[in-house]
């Protein structure tokens, strides 16, 4: 097939050569952003006439109609014609004749591409803001429900001190929270347009950037044409913040995998979000939770595949960028993925409050209570923290608990313990308590759950 770019060639390149070079496998992606691009281009080409009238208007319909047909799935691409622009101006070329050759006046597939890239991920950061708010809906109504239940909350993974499991649960929405205002505040810089840049030194004829870019529905344009073609920092951004979203719920991945363990047994998976074992009867496997933590694994990748990619590349366009595009769009389903299991999860998970409870009842994390006690009644807090310290050896010496000692035995230990010790000790009390401002006492995770929740109002 003859390029459309041929005339200063003699020679043709085999056909698997031209597979190598071509894009068309994945950018048939941006077909409609391809296309919506092409409209504004030559709506703005109208109205500063470098298009007459009826030309312009002719090119408007071929490309209507191809819309039409992209949408219906009934475009048939070619290798040969390389990446989805070349394709799109073939096939309107040969829908309306020579005239659809005009189309490509004043502009060049560099600002052609970052303009369809642009068009992509603004579309796609607001699904997947979406999807945030999505999971962020459900797990404040889990934090609600769980408000008053227990869990052990761990450092080092070794308990520490009891928590509200609603609280555990708003730690995760505050991050979603961070991770919401991340992506947004990206749009601003993805919705930027680069039309009218040219391959890299803007055009001799007189366009009108601002035009198209309105008509694209973009904020403004990029100040600098060369800027403007080799600038790949909004896909960087969308896979960092994309990267540092898929750390978060990784974690979160992390302790539900341990959780609906044998030796934890807090929540259970829903048979919807689990599999079994082909050969052991007994399982049942938090797959979705795993797969999601080892799928960001390939957000990291993209990210860095991408950070690689551009380190060396001069101004302004290389085919390097090129490479751009597939850690994108594989980012952009992972993450609507995940995001998507993850709030079925969370949604469908059984809650083992009892487990929960008992887990808090037979550990040591009320034994800060205990220090903070005696610091109360003036003893420093580091010789309450070793008098406490003594007294946890002494039980697990003797296989009890703090609450199963008797008052002359912590009295043993120090003749300031007084009767009310044993209220202080209670697991509920000891949440209760911890009423400083963000802290897990029940006052406070609900006060949070009140602030989320109009957050939530105003998405
Ligand atoms: N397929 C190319 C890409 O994705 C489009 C831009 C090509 N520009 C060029 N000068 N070869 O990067």
């Amino acid at each position: 097939m003859t390029k459309l770019w041929g005339g200063r060639f003699v020679e043709h390149a085999e056909e698997w050569v031209d597979e190598f070079g071509a894009s068309i496998g994945f950018d048939k992606e941006l077909v409609e952003e391809d296309i919506e691009g092409s409209l504004a281009h030559v709506s703005m080409l109208k109205k500063t006439n470098i298009l007459a009238g009826e030309e312009a208007q002719k090119i408007i319909e071929g490309l209507t109609k191809l819309k039409e047909k992209a949408k219906n799935g009934q475009l048939q691409f070619s290798v040969a014609l390389e990446d989805i622009h070349l394709n799109i101006e073939k096939m309107l070329i040969d829908e309306i004749g020579p005239v659809g050759g005009k189309l490509h006046t004043g502009r060049s597939r560099n600002d052609q591409v970052a303009t369809d890239m642009h068009l992509y991920l603004r579309k796609q950061v607001k699904e997947i803001l979406d999807a945030i708010a999505t999971l962020q809906d459900v797990l404040l109504r889990k934090a609600e429900e769980e408000q008053e239940t227990l869990i052990p909350g761990y450092t080092h993974l070794q308990r520490a001190q009891p928590i509200s499991f609603g609280h555990h649960l708003m730690a995760y929405f505050w991050m979603l929270e961070r991770d919401y205002a991340r992506f947004q505040e990206s749009l601003k810089r993805i919705n930027l347009s680069p039309l009218g840049a040219g391959a890299l030194a803007g055009t001799t004829f007189p366009i009108d950037r601002h035009y198209s870019a309105e008509l694209l529905g973009f904020g403004g344009i990029y100040e600098n044409s060369l800027d403007a073609v080799s600038d790949r920092d909004f896909i960087l951004e969308f896979l960092s913040d994309s990267s540092i979203l898929m750390t978060h719920l990784s974690r979160f991945c992390e302790e539900l995998i341990l959780w609906s363990s044998q030796e934890f047994q807090f929540i259970e998976m829903d048979d919807r979000f689990a599999t079994g074992s082909s050969i052991m009867p007994q399982k049942k496997n938090p797959d979705m939770a795993e797969l999601i933590r080892g799928k960001t694994g390939r957000v990291y990748g993209n990210l860095f595949g991408l950070l690689t990619v551009l380190k060396g590349t001069p101004l302004a366009y290389n085919k390097d960028m090129q490479e751009d595009k597939e850690g994108m769009f594989d980012t952009v389903k992972t993450v609507k993925g995940s995001l998507k299991i993850f709030a079925g999860m969370i949604e469908t998970m059984a809650v083992k409050r009892e487990q929960m409870q008992k887990a808090v009842s037979q550990d040591f994390s009320n034994a800060t209570e205990l220090a903070d006690y005696l610091a109360t009644k003036g003893m420093p807090f580091r010789e309450a923290h070793e008098v406490v310290g003594k007294l946890v050896l002494y039980c697990i010496q003797h296989h009890k608990f703090l609450l199963d000692l008797s008052i002359e035995e912590f009295k043993e230990a120090s003749t300031l313990f007084e009767d009310d010790i044993y209220t202080m000790l209670e697991p509920r009390k000891v949440v209760e308590r911890r009423n400083s401002a963000g802290g897990t006492g029940f006052k406070q995770v609900s006060a949070a759950i009140e602030k989320a929740k109009k957050i939530m109002e105003g998405k």
